[in-house]
């Protein structure tokens, strides 16, 4: 977050359930766009932040289970613990504003009185949100009530109903759109509102994020029939949300074109990747090379002399290339080790991403550039740290002069990477 030394250009607010993640999409076609979008053109001067109803539990198992890039901030339990960076540091301010007329005893006590509420798992039950199962011709009716019940027990609560499943009880403060406001007023102390701030949802719960002053928002084509009766009823004449054609991430970039928020071509959409790379930034640089790498290897580039010519020429003859194993090559004999793995993951589901990208100028036309590397093959997933030098002298193209990679804690340390 320190890292931006201004306002950011565009905050994004995604759930992910269902909005930044399609759980009917087994090959994550959408969201490999998005995270190619996001890491070519606005990791360096925006923020991306997921706000979803999972615990910092079920959070944590997702990223495993799909490949989400890193986002600056995490808001997590329905807007009830808000974490920042990769090392996920806790806000602590936020959570003693939630303190007030809250008691999680009592709420346990009163809500154990209605055999409708089916408690959820233990992971979800977290200091500031009780949540449970509930059907669906019976959610209303055991919301009043209880809202009753609470209140004259001297609580305020909130009690949200979401997925056509799920009934949480929160502080009156929490929610995703509470911690949303609380964010921006916390930016705009520190003197960097966001210019633009897109919210992005499926659900009930995210329907509070649609009406924080100012933003823009998108509710994916599959959102659920709650969140879009809440629209209807609270929303249907602001011309800032929108109701996308398309699923889940697709649909956010979609939002991003349609409100004119800053370029929604994703790199994976661009078919010539070579057409993309003049005058890029050194994110797209890199974006390009995994994908060009990607297709090489699952032979959906042909097999040519000229390819690998290509990718010399944009390298130093003095530069060196550092494998996570610890192999140290010169940079071209690097490139010469690529002619052999042309095809290797072919027909295998083989997907590289970058993750939380970073260039540093060195100087006016050099950028020292550390990302995460992640690389899916099947069920197989491996990552390292990548830094490189790279250059921009004389030339509309980028010269790679060092790259040094080291295993990522926790990876699987296979030999596929490259
Ligand atoms: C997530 C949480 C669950 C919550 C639901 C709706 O699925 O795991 O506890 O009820 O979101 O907010
Ligand atoms: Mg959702």
């Amino acid at each position: 977050m320190d890292r931006l030394k201004s306002s950011p250009q565009l905050m994004i607010v995604s759930d992910l359930d269902h909005t930044m993640v399609d759980h009917h999409d087994s090959e994550n076609w959408s969201l490999f766009r998005f995270n190619a979008l996001w890491e070519a053109h606005y990791r360096q001067d925006s923020l991306l932040v997921f706000s979803t109803g999972r615990s910092p539990t079920l959070y944590k198992q997702l990223r495993k289970e799909k490949p989400l890039i890193t986002p600056d901030i995490a808001i997590m339990s329905v807007g009830t613990e808000i974490t920042y960076g990769k090392s996920m540091v806790p806000d602590d301010g936020w959570v003693r504003c939630l303190n007030q007329k809250w008691d999680k005893d009592i709420v346990i006590e009163e809500t154990s009185k209605f055999p409708e509420l089916k408690r959820q798992a233990e992971t979800e039950q977290r200091p500031h949100k009780v949540s449970f199962y509930a059907e669906k011709d019976k959610a209303k009716h055991v919301t009043e009530t209880l809202s009753k019940v609470l209140e004259g027990r001297g609580l305020d609560v909130k009690i949200i109903y979401s997925g056509g499943v799920d009934l949480d009880v929160l502080p009156k403060g929490a929610g995703k759109g509470q911690a949303l406001a609380y964010l921006l007023k916390k930016f705009e102390t520190e003197g960097k509102p966001p210019v633009n701030t897109l919210v992005c949802g499926d659900s009930g719960n995210d329907a509070e994020l649609f009406s924080i002053p100012g933003v823009y928002g998108v509710m994916v084509s599959n959102a659920q029939e709650e969140l879009l009766q809440w629209h209807a009823e609270n929303a249907k004449d602001n011309p800032k949300i929108l109701h996308a054609s398309e699923r889940c991430a697709s649909g956010i970039i979609q939002a991003i074109g349609h409100f004119k928020l800053g370029l929604n071509l994703s790199p994976r959409d661009v078919s010539d990747i070579g057409q993309n790379v003049e005058n890029g930034s050194p994110g797209l640089e890199m974006v390009n090379f995994s994908l060009l790498l990607e297709s090489w290897r699952c032979a959906e580039v042909e097999k040519t002399e000229l390819f690998i010519s290509g990718l010399k020429a944009t390298t130093l003859p003095s530069g060196f290339f550092i494998h996570p194993s610890g192999a140290d090559h010169n940079i071209k004999e690097y490139v010469n080790i690529l002619r052999k793995v042309h095809g290797d993951k072919q027909g295998k589901q083989f997907r590289i991403w970058v993750d939380d990208l970073l260039a540093t100028p060195l100087g006016s036309d050099t950028w020292l550039v550390k990302f995460d590397k992640w690389e899916l093959s099947g069920e197989e997933r491996q990552g390292c740290v990548v830094t490189a030098i790279i250059s921009k002298k004389d030339s509309d193209w980028f010269t790679w002069v060092h790259v040094h990679e080291t295993w990522l804690e926790n990876s699987e340390q296979g030999l596929w990477i490259l």
